[in-house]
């Protein structure tokens, strides 16, 4: 008997492009699920949800933007259900640490009837080269309303590595992984580690929570995006996730990635160079 399809939501995203590329690797047959994908799968679209899981036996889902944002928790619910109904027997979600929102959408998924795997995270690695946080970083300076609060950042591959496990070995079901790196880091660590990295001058600037979000509308950040973000960074970056989690070594028996050598071989790909730096700067002129 052939396995069955994967789903995996996000599936050109920070975690979802490596699930599919790992699963891809091992022959295991796997759908990306997201806007840009075929058939085309969006939060926002209901009547996009039913033909993405056509023949899927298992789904890995991110939600977007994120699962702090009000509504989540009922839109992965309604998902989840979706699934179920459909046949999907195995439901793996991404979630966040010290959420209110992250709860309650880890408690949709466990109400939903299927077998499931919650991987609770620290903020990621990549959020630093492949996110929101790449420009900032390429101008010289991050401003976040993190003061000097320490965060335990976990690389993507970590995560798309406990993922694969949940979705491929039966150990993992009913399991609640809180993941993090190895080590606590505040932003003017992480940042000073980047710098360091690239050989370029690179700050922290902490800002309050009203400048972050008065930052993003003049950017011309949707205003919706710019109160959830803010509202997020409120509600965790108080010190309550200053802890590190042992999620990686229980799922893997291995300790997950230092932030320094991710700093190393992303610094390798160039994606922090001046060159990248100058291009910014034209485009902005
Ligand atoms: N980033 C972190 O540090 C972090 C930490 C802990 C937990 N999380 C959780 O991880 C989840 C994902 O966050 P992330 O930052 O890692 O994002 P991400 O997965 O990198 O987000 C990008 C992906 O989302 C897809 N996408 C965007 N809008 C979509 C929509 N309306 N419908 C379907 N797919 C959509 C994109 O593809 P298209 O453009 O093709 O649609 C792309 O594949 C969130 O729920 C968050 O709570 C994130």
């Amino acid at each position: 008997m052939s396995p069955e399809t994967t789903l995996v939501i996000g599936g050109t995203g920070k975690t979802g492009r490596r699930v599919v590329e790992r699963l891809a690797a091992r022959n295991l047959p796997v759908r990306s699920g997201s806007r840009s994908s075929a058939p085309p799968f969006d939060w926002e679209n209901r009547s996009t949800w039913l033909p993405a899981l056509r023949d899927i036996g298992a789904v890995y889902i991110t939600y977007h933007p994120d699962l702090a944002f009000p509504g989540a928790a009922e839109t992965v619910g309604a998902f989840a259900q979706l699934a179920v109904a459909n046949g999907v027997r195995r439901l793996v979600l991404l979630s966040g640490r010290n959420e209110s929102g992250a709860l309650r959408g880890e408690q949709a998924v466990r109400e939903s009837g299927a077998e499931w795997t919650l991987v609770r995270s620290s903020f990621m690695n990549q959020n630093f080269n492949e996110s929101f946080w790449l420009e900032p970083l390429l101008h010289g300076e991050l401003a976040v309303p993190a003061g000097d609060v320490a965060e335990p950042f976990i690389d993507a591959d970590d995560i798309a590595d406990v993922v694969v496990a949940a979705l491929t070995e039966d150990d993992h079901l009913g399991r609640l992984y809180e993941v993090t790196g190895p080590r606590l880091l505040t932003f003017s660590d992480a940042v000073a580690e980047i710098s360091a990295a690239t050989g370029r001058e690179i700050h922290y600037r902490p800002i309050t929570s009203e400048e972050f979000r008065a930052a993003m509308l003049a950017e011309g950040v949707p205003a919706d995006f710019a109160h959830g973000l803010t509202e997020l960074f409120s509600e965790v970056m108080d010190g309550r996730s200053a802890y590190l989690s042992d999620g990686v070594q229980r799922a893997l028996g291995r300790e997950p990635r230092d932030f320094r050598d991710y700093a190393r071989q992303t610094v390798a790909t160039g994606v922090w160079s001046a060159a990248g730096g100058a291009a910014v700067a034209d485009a902005a002129e």
